[in-house]
């Protein structure tokens, strides 16, 4: 089943892309692909959770979890799991073709659940879905990145490993190496298309989609210096309880669902099963093309147990340090504005914007060309 799928989502990505190589002057963008070694120290927990090694483990476990949180997740809590490791992770950094006014600004982006990095810098019409092409028009550079156990980077154990814990000091670690002049330095340039660019920003803005906004916010709770602005798409802040109501979509595990994409990922990784799952998920009738559904069945990336699992245990704490800019914005009403406020209690300015027409994935949704430009209006009219 799933390769026939791929093997239909591929030939209309293909349809689609010759369609559009004509179309439209696409932005000179000048990337480089990294492999960036980001050390790690941070304190995990154990959960008591089932294993995952079948899609009907899989269902098992979404039928488990789904009575987790209540009373808490804490109560699945069996010790601290502490990681003082490496990571490999692949990133994309793209900057304008000559300098201008943003030069100094970097922007670092965090895809959400069920993505890689590809959900910013979408191939199939890119003048119209591209996250990446938009800031870098704009005159941003911006650095994209697979999260931890997903696409190109590093996929270590699901359970006690892939938590956000780590995946926050991933996120600090990449931005400090940003900071300091010395992400590029530092990596395996594994691919560019111009000369190497340099690099040493003096103002960061972290933009994140769902999980990777709950990374950023809970980031920014610990590191207020973290960033001189944030832009939070598709932050689901009404209650970890609902975060975590997965019982309305199907997980199938990733091995099994599909050995030839997912034949790296091991025990405790699963992935959304069907294009049904994602439109329900991710997209809204009369907001998408179909053949960018198609898309984001060819560039689903698997979630792993650990995620979810910490997703319990990792309040969210005021960002007592930081006193940026924040942009919450969002395809559906659905979040708890007041707790987010509540986290960005010395923030300059939060403003909250809803995207019409537009499921939670607003990268690959019909009007997203005109979202960005609102996001980046908001950047621009508080200096960054
Ligand atoms: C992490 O490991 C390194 C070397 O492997 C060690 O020097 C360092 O003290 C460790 N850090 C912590 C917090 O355990
Ligand atoms: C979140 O869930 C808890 C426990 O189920 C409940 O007591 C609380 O009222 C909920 N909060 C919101 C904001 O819905
Ligand atoms: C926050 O920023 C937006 C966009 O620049 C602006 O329209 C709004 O007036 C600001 N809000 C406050 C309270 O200053
Ligand atoms: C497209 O997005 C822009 C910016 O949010 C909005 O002003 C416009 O109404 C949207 N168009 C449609 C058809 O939803």
């Amino acid at each position: 089943m799933s390769n026939i799928r791929s093997i239909v989502s591929f030939s209309a990505l293909l349809a689609l892309s010759q369609a559009g190589s004509s179309a439209a002057a696409t932005v000179t963008k000048q990337c480089v692909q990294l492999e960036v070694p980001v050390p790690v120290v941070a304190t995990n927990r154990r959960y008591s959770m089932p294993r995952v090694e079948s899609t009907i483990d899989a269902i098992d476990w979404t039928v488990t979890v789904t009575t987790w949180s209540t009373p808490s997740a804490m109560d699945r809590v069996t010790g601290l799991y502490p990681v003082n490791s490496t990571f490999r992770i692949n990133a994309q950094l793209c900057v304008p073709p000559r300098n201008g006014a943003k030069s100094d600004i970097l922007q670092i982006a965090t895809p959400g659940l069920g993505f890689d990095k590809r959900y910013w810098d979408v191939e199939l019409k890119p003048e119209e879905y591209s996250y990446v092409d938009a800031a870098v028009s704009k005159g941003y550079s911006i650095l994209t990145y697979d999260r931890l156990g997903t696409g190109k980077s590093q996929k270590p154990d699901a359970y006690d490993v892939v938590q956000i814990p780590t995946e926050v000091e991933i996120l600090a670690g990449l931005t400090n190496l940003a900071r300091s002049g010395k992400l590029i330095s530092s990596s395996k340039v594994l691919g560019s298309t111009h000369p190497v660019p340099k690099l040493q920003p003096s103002k960061v803005v972290q933009v994140g989609h769902a999980y990777g906004a709950y990374l950023i916010t809970v980031a920014l709770g610990k590191y207020g210096r973290l960033a001189d602005g944030a832009v939070l798409t598709g932050f689901l802040l009404t209650n970890l309880t609902r975060m975590l109501d997965v019982l309305n979509y199907d997980h199938a595990f990733a091995r099994q669902h599909d050995p030839v994409r997912f034949g790296e990922y091991t025990s405790g990784y699963f992935v959304l099963e069907t294009e049904s799952c994602l439109q329900k998920l991710f997209l809204r009738k009369g907001a998408f093309e179909p053949a960018l559904l198609a898309y984001t069945e060819r560039i689903k990336q698997p979630e792993a147990v650990g995620e979810y699992a910490s997703e319990g245990t990792s309040p969210l704490t005021p960002a007592a340090e930081f006193e940026g800019p924040v942009l919450l914005f969002n395809g559906e009403n659905v979040y708890d504005e007041d707790a987010t406020r509540n986290v960005f209690q010395h923030a300059v300015n939060v403003t909250s914007y809803l995207q019409p027409n537009t499921g939670h994935a607003l990268t690959v949704a019909t009007n997203a060309s005109a979202g960005y430009e609102v996001i980046l209006q908001y950047l621009d009219s508080h200096g960054l």
